[in-house]
């Protein structure tokens, strides 16, 4: 019972009314997120459980995090910048990560990057969040590939965007079909998007890469029409062959605010991505993340565990490890499913974007998953609206190849026990 609840002399019901109720006090327009939370559908394994196999979430394998050699850069930082770094305003560190950031986006990438225009942020989520405060009114577009990435749907709803998707085939996201809806609303007089976000390279969740002609065609259209490109290439550098596209920031500089982010290369744990665009709105993106940089603590242990280490070795070796597993989970496709089950083979990133038979609907492969020991993430979760009825999408990053094996043995096993 609560402090402000009136004496029991007083008719119950008056009673209830002037209770205090925390969500009164809640303003008005906060949107909450509605649809599918896809956390509803996976069992996020901290440890490896064989009873159940999630291929559901896209984790980084945590045997990749470098435990030991960040006890050493935690000790070092300790030891050299501790207090600096534990003060407001931090170390050394807060300079040199933020310059390892830019030389390693330029080497790798061909990024060219000044100091204005990068910030670092907690996760390459919280650069969407900040595009969302410093672009959108309540209503403002906000347009995506359909399918995409539930995080983005998530946080430009969050600001109250108005959201529309455009779809993709095999070359990325259609731009003609996005060409026509530009043309036809410059006709009409209508309003244009303000910023159209999407995954070029291994998307999420489809692990598809949009093609150099797609990539062009689509910076020529923000260019024309005047909105701003969300680039997010978070899985950007986990390519298993041939060489890397230019990113769209690479190819329009004026208009793409580019994403990436060390949660699927380092770890997650540290919350640490950063955003390059346009200086005149990173200035401006500085001022509304209102808690201030990143932790000067964590970027001083990053600093110097990044120092010691050969990141384009060790990028060489993700690169390999996960290319061993999406071969372990394709190679069970092709040589296990049934013939009416589809499935994308992506060049890089985490993820398999399966097709399901007609006989075998997302419903019942959903409602028994959990009985077969299996667990993946509905297709569903990646549309704005209802979206596809005969997708899922599947994770290989989590485990070693026999047990992405026996996830796919199980899941063969669920969709062929449906068969008519
Ligand atoms: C496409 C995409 N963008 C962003 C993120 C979130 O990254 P971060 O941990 O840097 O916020 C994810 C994580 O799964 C992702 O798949």
């Amino acid at each position: 019972m609560n402090s402000f609840r009136q004496p029991s002399s007083i008719g119950d019901s008056v009673a209830r009314d002037l209770e205090f109720r925390i969500q009164n006090l809640f303003a008005e327009d906060v949107d909450f997120p509605s649809g599918i939370a896809a956390s509803e559908f996976t069992s996020r394994p901290v440890t490896y459980d064989e009873s159940i196999i999630d291929l559901g979430f896209g984790l980084p394998d945590p045997k990749l995090f470098h435990l030991d050699a960040l006890r050493r850069a935690s000790d070092e930082a300790i030891r050299t910048e501790g207090p600096r770094a534990l003060q407001y305003g931090g170390g050394a560190g807060m300079m040199r990560l933020p310059e390892w950031v830019r030389l390693v986006q330029t080497r790798r990438r061909n990024i060219p990057c000044n100091p204005g225009d990068l910030l670092l942020t907690h996760g390459s989520s919280q650069g969407m969040d900040l595009l969302g405060r410093l672009f959108l009114n309540p209503g403002d577009e906000v347009w995506f590939e359909r399918p995409t990435y539930f995080g983005a749907i998530k946080i430009f709803g969050l600001h109250g965007a108005k959201m529309r998707d455009f779809p993709m085939d095999e070359s990325g996201l259609v731009t003609d079909v996005v060409a026509s809806e530009l043309k036809k609303r410059q006709k009409a007089a209508l309003p244009m998007p303000k910023l159209l976000y999407v995954m070029p390279n291994y998307q999420n969740p489809t692990g598809r890469t949009m093609t150099l002609s797609r990539r062009t065609e689509l910076v020529n259209l923000a260019k024309t029409y005047r909105f701003a490109i969300v680039e997010d290439d978070a899985y950007g550098d986990l390519r298993f062959s041939g060489n890397p596209l230019p990113t769209l920031r690479q190819l329009c500089p004026s208009h793409v605010f580019y994403l990436s982010t060390l949660s699927k290369t380092v770890a997650p744990g540290f919350r640490m991505g950063w955003l390059i665009g346009p200086e005149e709105a990173v200035t401006k993106l500085r001022e509304l993340k209102a808690e201030g940089a990143n932790g000067g603590f964590v970027q001083e242990i990053l600093s110097v565990f990044l120092a010691s280490m050969d990141y384009d070795a060790h990028i060489s070796h993700l690169q390999n490890y996960y290319h061993r597993r999406r071969d372990a989970m394709v190679s069970f496709l092709e040589r296990d499913f049934p013939p009416e089950v589809g499935w994308t083979t992506p060049d890089g990133g985490f993820f398999v974007w399966l097709t399901l038979p007609s006989w075998a609907p997302l419903n019942k492969v959903m409602d028994l998953r959990r009985s077969a020991g299996v667990s993946f993430i509905p297709g569903t979760a990646f549309y704005l609206g209802e979206g596809s009825q005969n997708h899922v999408r599947l994770s290989f990053s989590l485990y070693p190849p026999e047990l992405i094996v026996e996830g796919m043995r199980r899941l063969r096993d669920l969709i062929e026990s449906l068969r008519p």
